[in-house]
Order: structure tokens, then C-alpha cells, then sequence
């Protein structure tokens, strides 16, 4: 579908891990040499105003300054359903996090923050360390059968006592989405106690339509990292339009008077401007965006259709190889994933890899992959011959086990 637009580790590949890492857009090399330009030329000007290279006909002014609130305008809010005016590019989840728990408004009410076990640690760690430091407590809502979200629980465990509830729009251990009227009915229960709801979209946004506004959430947020193609340094924030947040985190690019250097701090007008921290890093910002690019050309819809066909072809031929789903099976509660359990799967990985088919697994038990825009069902099936003949086999147990490279998330 967009394989032409992206970069593939070696030819040919099938290149499954969307879910872990996205592949590289071919327009990011000329972007990258539009930073080094950028700066070589300009100098300290660049943070005042650069080509728009982001948008080349748009007329609006950019710099490295304002260009946070610009990518959240041009290509985040439309990625979210979101109006323009409320999204802004973070460094990474954990920062937004930081952030939103260093705000005294959520904890004007109460003082849990409601989590499930299966947050990323970004979230559910977060949620932790600030306990004791504030007067914060984390609600941690344990999963149901199978791993998925106990969404009775979760409804449950929201009341007088909720400052704060945070979910996963995607499980990154489950590839459970969660629905859009289970997201409002958790927002509308939230707000009957004065709470907020924040979202953690990222394996969500970017596979598929989401509409902020609809969902009725007051925060979301999430990374470009994987499904999006943008590599690290670019995570964004969603900000409910009219909702104020103060961080006490917010550095001095957060402040609304930078340059005054002022004995005391003051938050920035633009509520959103306040989750940043010191000097933004600018040259991630120049790759940001180019995979976004890509799917909002594409359409979010046909980014979704084309998902649920491949990851369908997937799980039917995985089941026809004898392989046990641990994702969910229903189209609407599948997000871009298919997890299947495997006996030995880091060998069956392994053994995948060599012959050029790119998945990846966990805890030795799980396979997982996403095939996604770049794939094709022509792929999918020739990688599904290719496991079912190592699972008939069981040649692959005879693989080395892997070198632990290092860890991927
Ligand atoms: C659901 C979810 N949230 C957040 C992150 C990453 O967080 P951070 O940007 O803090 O590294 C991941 C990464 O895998 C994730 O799966």
C-alpha cells in the first residue's frame, strides 16, 4: 500500500513491527539535511523563523520556537479529531505525565488516580512515585481473564475520592482497544465526580480515526515512535480546549514572559504551551511528522481498513497453524496488533528474522505482530506458510538463542 514511501531494513522484508517501531519515511533524509541547513545558515535566528519545510505553501511563520504548537496544529489535531489550538508536541509520555501530575487543579476534588495494572510504565510508574510527595494515591484496577481491561472495575473503582483516570486507548500488552462508548462513559463518570480523564493514545492514534472531542476525554496523549514513523523526541499532547492546567513541572519555555527572566514564574496564556520544559529539542521535530504525513494522506479510515483486513488474514491463518490468540478476536476491540502464543517464540522470531520476516517477541511465550500500511495480505500469507512449515517442523527450536540486543518495548 504506502511501501514505496518508506524505508525497509533489507529487500526483500516483511516488516512486521509497526508495533514496536515504525519504519523510516523516505522524505526524512531531506528533512534532517533541512535541520542541518537550518542551523548552519540561520544560527540563532532558526529560533525565531526557518523555511516551513512541514508545510511548504502554508504562508504562518514557523521557528524552532513556535514549531511545538505548530506540528500539534498542522498534524497532531488533525490526527486526533482535535480543533486546532490544542495539541502541542511533548519530548515523551513520561514528561506529559510528569506534568499532569505535577497540577494542582485535578487534585482540587480528590486524590486517586485510577489506573489499570497494564498501563505503560510511564503512566503506572509515574502514578507511583508521586505518591507521598502529594497527596496522591494510585487506584490500581487489575485486569480481567485473558489480560483485558476489567472495564466494571474500572467504572467501579471511580468515585468521590477520583481526581485523575488514565487509560490505555490500546493495551501495549493486550492490543485491546478500548471503545468509544466505554471511553465516554468512563469520561462521563469521571466528570460527574469532578474528575478528569486522560487517555494514553498511543498505539491507538495513527492506526485509526479518533475524535477527542467526541470521546469527551480532557487530556490525551501519545508518541509518534511506532505505528506513526517518527523515531524518539516525538510525543504529543491533547489538551481539552477551555480546561486549565497548571504544571508545576512547566520550565522556562513554558513561561508567558521567557525573555523577561522574571524573579517569579507565569504560566503561559496557551494552556498547552505549559507542558513544555526547558529549551525544546528541535531536531527531533524535523523527522516528527513525516509518517503522520503519510497516513492523514492515506486517510485514517483506509489506515484502519487496511489494518483489520491484514491483522483478520493474520489471525486466521495463525489459528489454521495451531496458534492460540492472546489479542483480542472482535474487529472492534482489535487495535493494529495480533499477539499469539508460541512455544519458544524468541527462537521462532529468531528463526523468522533470518529468513527476512521481521516480528517480535515476549517472554519467550509471545509472538507479536502488526502488519501495517507498508504490508500487503500477499505478505501475510507467505509469512504464515513460512511459520506454519517451522511449526509443523519444529526446526526453529534448533535455532541459537538470540543475544539479548537490548530491551524494545
Ligand atoms: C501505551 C504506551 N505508552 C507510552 C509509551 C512510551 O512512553 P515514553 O514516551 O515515555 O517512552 C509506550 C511505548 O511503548 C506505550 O506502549
Amino acid at each position: 500500500m504506502l511501501r514505496d514511501h518508506f524505508f525497509l531494513p533489507d529487500d526483500p522484508a516483511i516488516e512486521f513491527r509497526a508495533f514496536t517501531h515504525g519504519l523510516m519515511p523516505k522524505t526524512v533524509p531531506a528533512m534532517m539535511e533541512g535541520f542541518v541547513e537550518d542551523w548552519k545558515t540561520r544560527g540563532v535566528d532558526a529560533w525565531n523563523e526557518v523555511p516551513n519545510r512541514w508545510q511548504p505553501g502554508d504562508e504562518r511563520a514557523v521557528g524552532w520556537w513556535t514549531l511545538p504548537e505548530y506540528l500539534g496544529d498542522q498534524f497532531i489535531a488533525p490526527l486526533l479529531g482535535a480543533p486546532a489550538g490544542s495539541c502541542i508536541m511533548q519530548p515523551h509520555v513520561h514528561w506529559t505525565v510528569q506534568c499532569l501530575l505535577s497540577c494542582p487543579e485535578p487534585f482540587a476534588h480528590g486524590h486517586e488516580v485510577v489506573v489499570t495494572e497494564k498501563e505503560f510504565p510511564s503512566v503506572l510508574h509515574s502514578v507511583q512515585q508521586w505518591q507521598g510527595l502529594k497527596d496522591i494515591e494510585a487506584r490500581i484496577v487489575p485486569p480481567a481473564s485473558g489480560g483485558f481491561v476489567d472495564r466494571e472495575a474500572v467504572l467501579n473503582a471511580i468515585g468521590p475520592d477520583t481526581a485523575l483516570v488514565i487509560l490505555s486507548h490500546v493495551g501495549f500488552t493486550s492490543g485491546e482497544k478500548l471503545d468509544h462508548d466505554f471511553l465516554r462513559t468512563v469520561a462521563e463518570r469521571a466528570h460527574a465526580h469532578d474528575a478528569l480523564f486522560a487517555i494514553d493514545g498511543y498505539h491507538a492514534a495513527s492506526t485509526m480515526p479518533v475524535n477527542v472531542t467526541e470521546t469527551n476525554c480532557d487530556v490525551y496523549f501519545g508518541g509518534l515512535l511506532k505505528e506513526a514513523c517518527g523515531s524518539s523526541g516525538n510525543a504529543y499532547l491533547y489538551v481539552r480546549p477551555g480546561l486549565t492546567l497548571t504544571p508545576r513541572l512547566a520550565g522556562w519555555f513554558a513561561d508567558a514572559d521567557p525573555f523577561g527572566f522574571n524573579v517569579a514564574p507565569e504560566p503561559h496564556p496557551d494552556v498547552r504551551r505549559r507542558f513544555l520544559g526547558g529549551t525544546t529539542a528541535v531536531a527531533s521535530l524535523y523527522h516528527a511528522v513525516e509518517g503522520v504525513r503519510l497516513l492523514l494522506d492515506l486517510g485514517l479510515d483506509e489506515v484502519r481498513t487496511h489494518s483489520l483486513a491484514l491483522t483478520e488474514r493474520a489471525i486466521e491463518r495463525a489459528e489454521a497453524a495451531g496458534l492460540t490468540l492472546r489479542s483480542p478476536h472482535e474487529a472492534d476491540r482489535r487495535g493494529a496488533m495480533v499477539i499469539l502464543k508460541a512455544e519458544r517464540a524468541d527462537l521462532l522470531c529468531a528463526w523468522l528474522k533470518d529468513r527476512h520476516v521481521y516480528t517480535d517477541s515476549r517472554q519467550q511465550r509471545y509472538l507479536r505482530l502488526a502488519p501495517f500500511v507498508w504490508n500487503s495480505k500477499d505478505e501475510v500469507d507467505r509469512a504464515f506458510d513460512i511459520i506454519a512449515e517451522a511449526l509443523k517442523s519444529r526446526v526453529y527450536f534448533q535455532h541459537e538463542a538470540p543475544v539479548e540486543a537490548g530491551p524494545v518495548t
